[in-house]
C-alpha cells in the first residue's frame, strides 16, 4: 500500500490548503517546535512552523546530522531504521508537534516522540497528511493524540 503526496504538490492551491489546515489547527496551541520527519515531513513541516512562529526541528536519518545527536532506533517490517536530532535543539519544558506525510505502523512517529521526550519535551501532537488506519499505526502512539486529514484504506 504506498501512497504518494507528490501529486499534491502540483497543485499549488491543494498544497496551500492542506497547509492552511493545520495551521489553523495548531496556530493557538502555544507550540514552540515543529518536528519534521525525514524525508517528506521536510516538505509539510516548515511551512506550518513559519505559520505559527515555531522553529523548525528535523529528525534525520542516520549519519545526515552534522552535529551532536540522540538516537531512536524503531523496527521495520524487515530489520529496523533510526532517528536522530541535534542535541540542544529542543529544551525541556517546549511544546512540540511532530509532522510527517503518513502514518502506516506507527513505528516512526514513536521514535519521533520518543526523542522529543528524551530531551523534557512536551508532544502536543503528532500531525499526518495520510493515515493507513489498516496498520493500526495510531495504537502504538501510547494514547498521543494524532491528527489526520485524509485515511486510506
Ligand atoms: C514513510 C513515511 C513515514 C513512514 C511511516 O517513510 O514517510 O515517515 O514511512 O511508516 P510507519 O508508520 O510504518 O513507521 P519511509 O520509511 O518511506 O522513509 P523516507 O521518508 O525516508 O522515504
Amino acid at each position: 500500500m504506498f501512497q504518494d503526496i507528490t501529486t499534491l504538490l502540483l497543485d499549488p492551491k491543494a498544497f496551500k490548503d492542506t497547509i492552511d489546515l493545520f495551521v489553523e489547527r495548531y496556530r493557538d496551541m502555544n507550540i514552540s517546535v515543529v518536528a519534521g520527519i525525514e524525508a517528506r515531513g521536510f516538505i509539510f513541516g516548515p511551512p506550518i512552523a513559519l505559520a505559527i512562529g515555531a522553529k523548525f526541528v528535523p529528525l534525520r536519518k542516520p549519519r545526515k546530522l552534522p552535529g551532536k545527536v540522540i538516537s531512536e532506533e524503531y523496527e521495520l517490517e524487515y530489520g529496523s531504521d533510526c532517528l536522530q536530532m541535534h542535541v540542544g535543539a529542543v529544551e525541556p519544558g517546549e511544546r512540540a508537534l511532530v509532522v510527517d506525510d503518513l502514518i502506516a505502523t506507527g513505528g516512526t512517529l514513536c521514535a519521533a516522540m520518543n526523542l522529543l521526550e528524551q530531551v523534557g519535551a512536551k508532544v502536543v501532537e503528532c500531525a499526518c497528511v495520510i493515515e493507513l488506519p489498516d496498520l493500526k499505526g495510531r495504537e502504538r502512539l501510547n494514547g498521543k493524540s494524532l491528527y489526520v486529514l485524509v485515511e486510506s484504506h
